[in-house]
Formats: structure tokens, C-alpha cells, sequence
């Protein structure tokens, strides 16, 4: 049976900065507390649109895995900002990408999306269906952001990362690399700990959308609780079912939610620190995107050795949470590089967000 490898990865963010001390100026909090709280320190706010973060992102881990996108079998993107419900991004990327040959769709698990996406596209590579997938986290978070919520609002960025998945077989892959488990679960129970209805056919057409459905709602001591636990539970089950323990693992490369989330779980995992990737500061909690982003830093900072573990690990709205195993195969370096950008823009953040303060909180 074939075995889904990595063989591509890229990024693409936005090339505006939301500083925390831009925040202190929206709503009443502090560097000092954010970074001691969540470990962040400034996020990215996008000025196009979630599908060419994906787009960019999605080329540039096509050219460092030498895979041209005719050859691909299906595309997938995991997002819970997608820029319009039908067609998908996906179908829009097939699109964009010239990937005549490949079925599309889009994924939501929110903050899980990747490693949801990452289980099923496993699924087809080991079934025979596809020998060559994309998957794509994207997100524009900004959307449904109030900027005068300082619960939620210092969180969140914009961002994509992307992956190429390949079936093993080939000289690319490198022996017995690949995804060897996965886990998936949901709690709908706690669904109520993150909610946001704007974008969904939720009551009657109106012209008019109240801004407290659309702005996110969430309960955040109570999301910290179940992160730390379904983080920890679902990468102890992952790991179980390859045959493997916490010693084996090389590199988790978790959500990036909250830095003390990740410390919580990991330590629960008995992963040391130096065993964990972290790019929270500089990117803050990208949803779906947060893991495929990290994965590249990690590759390219040399986090990651030819024939590593690596722990994928995330949970999200619900709520939902997953792991995936993989063995890293030979390559750790880029077969090529995608050089084109996003379209240079000459707007600040603050003009980037002020629909969002109009809308949300026009008398603050
Ligand atoms: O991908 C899944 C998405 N969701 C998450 O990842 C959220 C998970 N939760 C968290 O990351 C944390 O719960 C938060 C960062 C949201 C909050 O951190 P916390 O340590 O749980 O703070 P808290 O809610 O217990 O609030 C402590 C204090 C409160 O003041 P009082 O009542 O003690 O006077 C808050 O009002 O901090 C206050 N506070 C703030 N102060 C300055 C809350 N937010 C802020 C803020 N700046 N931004």
C-alpha cells in the first residue's frame, strides 16, 4: 500500500503587520499582557483575498516539490474564512493552478482543518485514487475580527501554507517516510465555545447582517481547557497507533493557538520544549493555515532531518481536534522556488481595518 509523503511545502502571508502595540491603540490591552498570555506579538492582515494567499502559497510548495500542477489528482483546502461558499477555493485553485486533472474541495474543521485534510488525502493515496494531492490551509481571519474585542482580537492573523503530498514508491519519497497514523475527533457539545454564523445560511435572506452575529464569539478559558486536552489526548492515541511513544517523536509542530496552550499539552505529552516548533509570535493563530505554515519554518529553519518524526497536532471550532504520524522522507530542501508575490499594496493596517471598526463597533 502506497504511503502519503510530504514532498512540497510553502507560505505565503500578507506583508502588513498588526503589531501589538497597534492593538493597544484599538482597544484597551497591553504588549506586556498579550505576549505573557498568548506569546504573540504581531500577526499579519491580508489586503487580498483568502484564495490568493492559497493560490501563492499552494505554487510555491508545487515548485518545491518539482510536482507541475497538470500532474496533481485533487485539491484540497481547509479554511473557515473561505472568500465565497460555491464554487470553492479549491475549484477556484484548479482553476488558477491549471490543474485540469485534479478533483477539488474545500474542508472545514476550523483550526483542524489541515490535519483533517492531511487524514483524508492519506486515505486516498493509500486507496489508489490519487498519487499527487495539494492541500492548502488559508484563511482572512480579519473578517470576522472586532477589533475592539480584546478577547479575541489579539489572536487572530491571515495567512496560507500549503503541502504536496505524494505517493511513496518513487526515489522522492525515501523509504518508509510517510503519514503512518491519524487521529480525528469532535465534541459538538462544546460547540458553543467558538461560534460564528455570519457566513452560513443560518434564518431568512436579509440585506442587512447584525454585527453580533458576525463578530466571533468564543470562550476562552474554556477553550484553553479542551485544547490542552484534546491536543494531548489526540497525539497520544496518533502516536499508540503507529506503535510509537512520546521518546520517538523528533518535531511536534502543533496548532499555534496560544504559546501556553502548546506548553500545557506538550507537557502533558512529555515532549520537551525543544522538541516543539513554534512561530506564534510572528503570525499569531491562523486557523486552518497554522500548521502548513509552521511545517515550512520548521523546514526552513533545519527543524527537521531526513527520517524524523514529526507529530501534526491541532484542535479547533466545534470543536474538533486531530494528529498525524508521518516519517519525513530524504529531502529536506526545496526542489525549486515559485518567484512571483501578492500584489504590493499601499494601504496601512490601520486603513485595512477600519471597515471592520465601521462595522463591528462604529461608535467606539
Ligand atoms: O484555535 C482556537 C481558538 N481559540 C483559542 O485559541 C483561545 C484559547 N484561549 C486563550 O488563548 C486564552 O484563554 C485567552 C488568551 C483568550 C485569554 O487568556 P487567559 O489567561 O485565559 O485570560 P482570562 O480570560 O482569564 O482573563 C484574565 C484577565 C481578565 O481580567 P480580570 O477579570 O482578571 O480583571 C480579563 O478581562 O485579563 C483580562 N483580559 C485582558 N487584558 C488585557 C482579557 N483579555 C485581555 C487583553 N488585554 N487582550
Amino acid at each position: 500500500m502506497p504511503r502519503a509523503v510530504i514532498t512540497g511545502w510553502g507560505k505565503c502571508v500578507p506583508p502588513l503587520r498588526l503589531t501589538n502595540a497597534d492593538l493597544e491603540q484599538l482597544c484597551d490591552t497591553s504588549d506586556e499582557w498579550i505576549v505573557e498570555r498568548t506569546g504573540i506579538s504581531e500577526r499579519r492582515i491580508s489586503h487580498v483575498e483568502a484564495t490568493d494567499l492559497a493560490e501563492l502559497a499552494g505554487r510555491r510548495a508545487l515548485a518545491c516539490a518539482g510536482v507541475d500542477a497538470a500532474d496533481l489528482d485533487l485539491i484540497v483546502v481547509a479554511s473557515c474564512t473561505p472568500e465565497i461558499l460555491c464554487p470553492t477555493m479549491a475549484a477556484m485553485l484548479e482553476e488558477r493552478l491549471g490543474a485540469a486533472n485534479a478533483a477539488a474541495f474545500d474542508l472545514n474543521a476550523a483550526c483542524s482543518g489541515f490535519a483533517y485534510s492531511t487524514s483524508v488525502v492519506t486515505g486516498m493515496i493509500e486507496s489508489g485514487f490519487a498519487r499527487k494531492v495539494l492541500v492548502v490551509g488559508a484563511e482572512k481571519l480579519r473578517f470576522i475580527m472586532d477589533y475592539r474585542d480584546r478577547s479575541t482580537c489579539i489572536l487572530f492573523g491571515d495567512g496560507a501554507g500549503a503541502a504536496v503530498f505524494e505517493a511513496s514508491g518513487s526515489d522522492e519519497c525515501g523509504d518508509g517516510a510517510g503519514v503512518l497514523s491519524v487521529d480525528l475527533g469532535a465534541d459538538g457539545d462544546q460547540g458553543k465555545t467558538m461560534v460564528w454564523t455570519h457566513m452560513g445560511s443560518k434564518g431568512d435572506p436579509s440585506r442587512t447582517i447584525d454585527p453580533d452575529d458576525a463578530r466571533l464569539h468564543f470562550e476562552g478559558q474554556a477553550v484553553f481547557k479542551i485544547a490542552v486536552q484534546g491536543i494531548a489526548g489526540s497525539a497520544s492515541r496518533a502516536l499508540e497507533r503507529a506503535g510509537l511513544t512520546a521518546d520517538d517523536v523528533d518535531l511536534v509542530v502543533p496548532h499555534q493557538a496560544n504559546a501556553r496552550i502548546i506548553e500545557s499539552a506538550t507537557r502533558r505529552l512529555r515532549i520537551d520544549p525543544d522538541r516543539v516548533f513554534t512561530n506564534i509570535a510572528h503570525h499569531g493563530n491562523t486557523a486552518a493555515a497554522s500548521i502548513p505554515m509552521a511545517l515550512h519554518d520548521a523546514l526552513d529553519e533545519g527543524r527537521i532531518s531526513p527520517g524524523d518524526l514529526v507529530v501534526l497536532t491541532a484542535f479547533g471550532g466545534g470543536v474538533t481536534w486531530g494528529s498525524v504520524v508521518l516519517r519525513w522522507g530524504d529531502r529536506v530542501e526545496p526542489l525549486g522556488a515559485y518567484e512571483g508575490e501578492l500584489p504590493p499594496t499601499d494601504a496601512t493596517v490601520f486603513d485595512l481595518l477600519q471597515p471592520n471598526l465601521d462595522f463591528f463597533a462604529p461608535e467606539g
